[in-house]
């Protein structure tokens, strides 16, 4: 036999026993966006490396280290998307979604990043990511924090804590940028090598550095919190505000600067203490300035992503029960009549109960062998057709769970039977 091919390292199967809870995500996610009046978008997993370059930033750990970026046949250099946010601008100003108008977005796919493989940390990852543009107060940053929480109520997601900043304006930053590597540079010998690197290039990730060894250097750093220019301070108040009123719990975390670049003022992220270093589970933040960047009018944005690989682990670690998947019906059909029959009274059952979980073997074999698939199926009653029931118009019900008498009915009878056993 030939050599089985390998999966790509860091990308996952998602097999059909998993798929429920990914759906079950999904769908529960779709209903509460759709209540704050979110619209789906999509765009292409492949764009220009140009735009991830432009706005996710030259010098991030995801454009220097993680993108995965080729040549396509015309030379030209495209990347799989590490992200949503740079694709869903891009597509917004294709289509002129963006200019004087408010839009309320959402996405969901995957997304590749190469980074190095762990729990909760893969190469091909999936993000359901919400943005909204046009909307420049706190109101609409607020909003897309308490459909978070929302969203993990319904979820049944308990193990989640939210962490909040403001990283003020470019320009507010700029100034704080200066003095941080004034400090900084005063305490090389305190930093890691990374973070020496980072000094250079993107001084802010300094601060958000979990090297141990590192803390009290950071602790003592200027706070960028001291530096926010008024309207920031103001924007960031009247959301702690919205969020006190709403209930929301929220810490103020001034180490939350976000691996990123496009951000200014409101960043936040969700994290959890269940699943051990890749803690964060929904990130994101407000990005002023992106658009503009990539060629639009200026225009306010707010977004976040959140990641569903770590939901869904975090869902199983808490044990959030599931919605039942096993089929409820298993059709035994023993005999040429009885094949057909029995695979029109499916249909027919089908038509009746449009909400039914129905199988019918297609393996063979004598009843015996047919009906032990049924019960090992998991179905709540086998249907059984054999040829004399087919010439009669009849079929028979066997509960398989319960006690009970295997019972012989016509068609519409055996339909109005299994009406009421749905209920
Ligand atoms: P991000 O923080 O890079 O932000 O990613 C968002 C979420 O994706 C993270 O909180 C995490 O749950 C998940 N995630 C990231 N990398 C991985 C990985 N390698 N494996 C598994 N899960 C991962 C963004 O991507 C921004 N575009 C969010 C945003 C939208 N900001 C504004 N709008």
């Amino acid at each position: 036999m030939a050599n089985l091919i390998q999966p790509v390292r860091g990308m996952n199967d998602i097999l059909p026993d998993a798929t429920p809870r990914w759906q079950q995500l999904e769908s529960v996610t779709r209903e509460v966006l759709s209540g704050y009046a979110y619209r789906e978008i999509r765009f292409p997993i492949v764009e220009k490396t140009e735009l991830f370059a432009r706005s996710i930033g030259e010098v991030t750990d995801i454009v220097e280290k993680e993108m995965y970026s080729f040549e396509d046949r015309n030379g030209e250099s495209l990347t799989l998307r590490p992200e949503g946010t740079a694709g869903c601008v891009r597509a917004g100003l294709s289509n002129g979604l963006l200019y004087n108008q408010v839009q309320r977005v959402w996405y969901a796919g995957p997304m590749f990043r190469h980074e190095r493989p762990q729990k909760g940390r893969y190469r091909q990852f999936h993000q359901i990511g919400v943005e909204a543009f046009g909307l420049a107060g706190p109101d609409v940053d607020a909003e897309l924090i308490v459909m978070l929480a929302r969203l993990w109520k319904r979820l049944g997601i308990g193990r989640v804590a939210l962490q909040i900043n403001s990283l003020g304006t470019l320009e507010a930053r700029s100034v704080y940028r200066e003095k941080l590597v004034a400090y900084l540079s005063q305490h090389l010998d305190q930093l890691d090598e990374d973070s020496k690197r980072r000094l250079a290039t993107n001084p802010l990730r300094v601060l958000d550095s979990k090297a141990p060894g590192m803390n009290e250097v950071i602790a003592a750093a200027p706070s960028l919190m001291e530096h926010l220019d008024d309207e920031s301070q103001r924007h960031f108040e009247a959301l702690q505000a919205l969020l006190d009123a709403a209930g929301v719990e929220y810490r103020v975390n001034p180490r939350l600067v976000r691996g990123l670049d496009y951000y200014s003022r409101t960043v936040f992220e969700w994290v959890t203490d269940r699943l051990g270093a890749q803690d964060a589970v929904c990130s994101g933040g407000r990005y002023d300035g992106l658009v503009a960047q990539l060629g639009g009018r200026p225009t306010p944005a707010v977004g976040f992503a959140m990641g569903v690989e770590r939901l869904i682990a975090l869902m199983e670690e808490e044990d959030v029960p599931m919605p039942d998947s096993t089929p409820q019906l298993y059709m035994v059909r023993v005999g040429a009549a009885a094949e057909r029959a029995g695979f029109l009274l499916a249909e027919r059952l089908r038509d009746a109960l449009p909400g039914l979980r129905l199988v019918m073997d297609c393996s063979g074999g004598n009843f015996g062998n047919q009906l032990k698939r049924a019960d090992k199926s998991g179905a709540m009653f086998a249907v059984i057709v054999g040829d004399q029931e087919a010439a009669n118009g009849r079929a028979s019900i066997k509960p398989l769970r319960e006690s009970g008498e295997q019972q012989e009915l016509a068609w519409d009878a055996l339909v109005s039977f299994i009406a009421g056993q749905m209920d």
